[in-house]
């Protein structure tokens, strides 16, 4: 079958990054306020993730998006000469791309040409670690490529390697039709169907177990896996990579009141992220969407921080987390290493109001037992751990306690017994007036 993950395959080469600026810029939604320079920067680390050697980066003025080729001739032209001079094997346009301008951009530049979306699903294509999250990859992929077929069916006559984005002629010959593509795809359902039933199975293991679980999640880079590491002292692997992380990973973390958690570290966010890799990785993010406490890991050092945030918001909404981006996501904001010493001494005293935000970072170990301490208050709901002294003739009160709290220690003596309980502050102020009524 053509569509094989190529994990090892992964492209390289030379590589032209343009992206095309609207001369007039749409009102910016969503307080996103990304410049072009910055969606440029972010298309070129996109390409290194994949190990393309970006030749040529270039922002493109764009008046109208033309059919026939996207940007004007103008730019057709210029960048001919520069896929020439420079040698390059592959053009990343950051837009999209319809299958149309792709192939008339590819004759008239003799180079390869893939547009956000196709570059996005290389990259998860070659992060993807376990079976199941190469067949997300997979299925997104070929849903992609399916999606385009309809459109331009006759022009695509063959299938090109790896997903159709990179691949040359040589790579795969083999001819794919619709009905293929289908087919495929129903198998690959079926068998992530398996997978996530297995999963469940597991989850519900865990269940019995009753430890909470809590989900980072985040931007990409923000640096999710160099925190989880932190946290849970396990080898992650944290490159300097976009989406180094694709599959969730699972580790044991030791609370500061003793108690264990699950902490899961899941993919990477990104802007624009393609509607078939959201539908993809849903199965991958249910251990965030049945996670106890969500924590958005933000790069508070990134100049597009906030921009970053709404993209991740936008997500988890898509999830059906809404109620979470509201309420109860902690957001630990992390790098906090990397800034001036004005930003940082303004961001501490933010954070000092704000009880859901911890500066942190993920490199220096700065700020993650304030972190941890945090998971723990929310964990218990706002409980709080306190010394009780009851008498032993008191064994209703006794009772209550044990009802209403989790007693973590006893101590009796003759007359009283000594009692370490979580409790919540409601059932405290209760505790406290019964106590005083007897
Ligand atoms: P994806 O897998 O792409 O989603 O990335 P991630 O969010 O897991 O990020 P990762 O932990 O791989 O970190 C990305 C980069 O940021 C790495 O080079 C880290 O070393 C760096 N990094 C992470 N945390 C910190 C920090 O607190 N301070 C500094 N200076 N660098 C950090």
């Amino acid at each position: 079958m053509a569509a094989t993950l190529p994990a090892e395959a992964a492209p390289t080469g030379r590589a032209l990054v343009i992206h095309p600026t609207p001369k007039r810029l749409p009102r910016a939604r969503n307080g996103d306020a990304r410049s072009p320079v910055s969606r440029l920067q972010e298309a070129i680390a996109l390409a290194g993730a994949i190990d393309l050697e970006v030749a040529h980066a270039a922002l493109v003025p764009l008046s109208r998006p033309k059919p026939a080729t996207l940007i004007g001739s103008g730019s057709v032209a210029s960048l001919g000469s520069i896929v020439k001079d420079r040698k390059v094997g592959v053009a990343v346009i950051d837009a999209t791309v319809s299958p149309v301008q792709q192939r008339n951009l590819e004759k008239a530049w003799g180079c390869k040409v893939i547009d956000r979306t196709g570059l996005i699903l290389e990259i998860f294509g070659a992060r993807a670690h376990t079976h199941e999250g190469r067949l997300q990859v997979e299925l997104a992929a070929l849903t992609y490529q399916r999606s385009r077929l309809v459109r331009s069916w006759t022009h695509l006559e063959r299938q090109r390697g790896g997903f159709g984005f990179l691949g040359g002629p040589g790579e795969s010959q083999l001819e794919i039709d619709r009905r293929l593509i289908t087919d495929r795809i129903v198998r690959i359902k079926k068998e992530l169907l398996d997978t996530k039933r297995t999963r469940a199975l597991h989850r519900g293991a865990r269940k019995r177990v009753p430890n909470p679980v809590v989900a980072l999640v985040g931007y990409t880079n923000a640096g999710k896996s160099t925190l989880f590491n932190r946290l849970t002292n396990a080898a992650v692997r944290a490159e300097d990579m976009l989406f180094a992380t694709l599959d969730p990973t699972l580790r044991r973390l030791s609370l500061p009141s003793g108690r264990t958690a699950i902490l899961s570290d899941t993919v990477g966010f990104i802007s624009e992220l393609p509607h078939q890799l959201v539908v993809a990785f849903r199965a991958t993010l249910e251990e965030v969407t049945e996670a106890d406490l969500i924590v958005h890991v933000r790069d508070i050092h990134h100049p597009d921080t906030e921009a970053q945030r709404n993209d991740v918001h936008t997500v988890l909404s898509e999830l059906g987390l809404e109620t979470q981006v509201e309420h109860g996501l902690i957001e630990a904001l992390n790098k906090i290493d990397l800034l001036e010493p004005e930003a940082r001494a303004a961001l501490l005293n933010q954070a000092r109001r704000n009880h859901d935000e911890v500066p942190v970072s993920a490199a220096t170990g700065e700020g993650c037992d304030g972190l941890l301490a945090l998971f723990d208050e929310r964990l218990d709901g706002g409980r709080h751990l306190v010394d009780l002294d009851v008498s032993l003739t008191d064994g209703a009160s006794i009772a209550w306690l044990y009802r209403h709290g989790d007693v973590v220690s006893r101590r009796d003596d003759d007359e009283r017994a000594h009692l370490q309980v979580r409790l919540a502050e409601a059932d405290l102020g209760r505790f406290r007036s019964r106590a005083a009524a007897h």
